[in-house]
């Protein structure tokens, strides 16, 4: 029998970042079972409007002061949103002072922060993912891409914020990326993997871990391309579905023991206690589930997207697995719904963008329906200006994915800033109209 305390629920919570992924995340979170207050540091126009919400303008990047606005309020919970905080050790420094994080201490954030590292892991750990080739200078990598004699898939090693990844049709492309790499594009040391290319359709998994044991979200599907038909260079994600039909239950189950829990079990081996999420990046190959990427943070849009199927026992789950008690928590319920999210992005995304045009919006809110801001800012005045590459995120709910889809994009076409730019087809694969 356990000895400790009954678990609660966190009264006061910190949301660390500013995108879309943290409005949902805020919003969330004040609609959990327990929850008086949450502060988003530094937040975004979205979670400057949410009731039950301050902002705090604070950088993700700043641990002192992040860490005497949560001793200062009192905060009882932090979530960190974003990778780079992670990986610079925010939540070991929070942990350090007692308290509770959701994210994983800088060690486990090396699954997203070093592909050399997390390709290791999932080797060791015997986790199905394409065979790869490491290397840490410009001759080796060229060697290595030679000796193989095909067009590898090129990586670079450290955070590039999604732009790190060549999928090489030719040899001179890969020789390319090589050297782009090494010509330090992407700073400090460089290194890299190749790997191997694989095929298949791309689902996002999502798991909520206390170091032991996980709570699984239903698959996401992304839409990464900018253009409609799934055209054109790769951004962020232009929006998302869930639950991706391509994994059924059964699915999800066969990735929870080939993937999963060999990861978790790989990072206690090696003295991690990973606490947060862990979001596999899956293709679904012919011989089964294939890890494109891990990455140490929820998805964006797919958190938009997941976060108002998750029941009220969202704040009490996220302290279980910081606190390392999922056995304690409440179940975590999921709305048996169809849930549908299409991006408005500014002009130009993802190249130069176009900043600083004033959001107009006549989307009322219910709910079954959610408007969440990624990147815009609230001026003294009050006015919501547009203020990055992914503007807003419009997000429905529904039995069916065409009625939900439909809802999302009627909720869209009452929203509008100068150059919104948006994918009409986002769902293609499970609408039928
Ligand atoms: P990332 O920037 O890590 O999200 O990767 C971008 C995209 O590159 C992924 O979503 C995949 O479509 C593609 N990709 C990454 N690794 C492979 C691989 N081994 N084989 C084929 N495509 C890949
Ligand atoms: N939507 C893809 C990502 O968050 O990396």
């Amino acid at each position: 029998m356990s000895t400790a305390a009954p678990l609660s629920s966190p009264a006061r919570v910190l949301v660390v970042g500013g995108g879309g992924r943290e409005n949902a995340l805020a919003w969330a979170l004040t609609r959990s079972q327990g929850v008086e207050r949450v502060w988003v540091a530094p937040g975004n126009g979205g979670t400057a409007e949410l009731e039950g919400c301050e902002q705090l303008a604070i950088a993700e990047s700043d641990q002192e002061g992040l860490l005497a606005a949560c001793r200062e309020q009192a905060v009882e919970l932090v979530v960190v949103g974003p990778e780079a905080p992670l990986a610079a050790g925010l939540a070991d420094r929070l942990r350090a002072a007692g308290i509770p994080v959701f994210g994983p201490g800088a060690d486990g954030a090396q699954l997203e922060a070093s592909k050399q590292w997390a390709k290791a892991l999932m080797q060791d750990a015997g986790v199905p993912t394409a065979g790869y080739w490491p290397a840490s200078s410009r001759e080796e990598a060229l060697a290595a891409l030679e000796a193989q004699g095909k067009p590898l898939v090129v990586k670079a090693d450290g955070l590039a914020a999604g732009k790190g990844v060549t999928v090489a049709e030719t040899m001179e492309e890969a020789r390319t990326a090589i050297e782009e790499i090494f010509a330090g594009r992407f700073g400090g040391e460089a290194s890299l993997v190749l790997e191997e290319r694989t095929h298949g359709p791309e689902v996002s998994v999502f798991a909520l871990t206390d170091g032991e044991r996980m709570v699984l979200l239903p698959p996401a599907q992304d839409h990464k391309r900018i253009g409609e038909g799934d055209t054109g260079p790769n951004t962020g994600g232009m929006g998302a579905y869930a639950p991706a039909p391509l994994l059924d239950a059964a699915g999800l189950e066969q990735v929870r023991q080939l993937v999963l829990e060999p990861t978790l079990a790989a990072l206690r081996a090696r003295g991690i206690s990973y606490r947060g999420v862990i979001y596999a990046g899956l293709m679904l190959t012919e011989h089964g589930p294939s890890v494109i990427e891990f990455n140490c943070r929820f998805g964006d849009p797919e958190c938009e997207t997941l976060m108002p199927l998750l029941g009220p026992e969202l704040a009490a789950v996220l302290l279980a697995c910081a606190t390392g008690r999922l056995d304690q928590a409440p179940e975590l319920s999921i709305a048996p719904l169809c849930s549908a999210c299409v991006i408005a992005a500014a002009q130009g995304y993802p190249g130069a963008i176009r900043k600083g045009d004033p959001i107009s919006s006549a989307l009322q809110p219910n709910a079954s329906l959610q408007l969440f801001h990624a990147g815009s800012r609230r001026e003294a005045g009050g006015t919501c200006l547009t203020n990055g590459g992914r503007v807003l995120a419009v997000v429905a709910q529904a039995t069916d994915f065409d009625s939900a889809f439909e809802k999302a994009y009627t909720g869209l076409s009452q929203v509008t800033f100068e150059g919104m730019t948006y994918r009409r087809d986002i769902g293609h694969q499970v609408r039928s109209r």
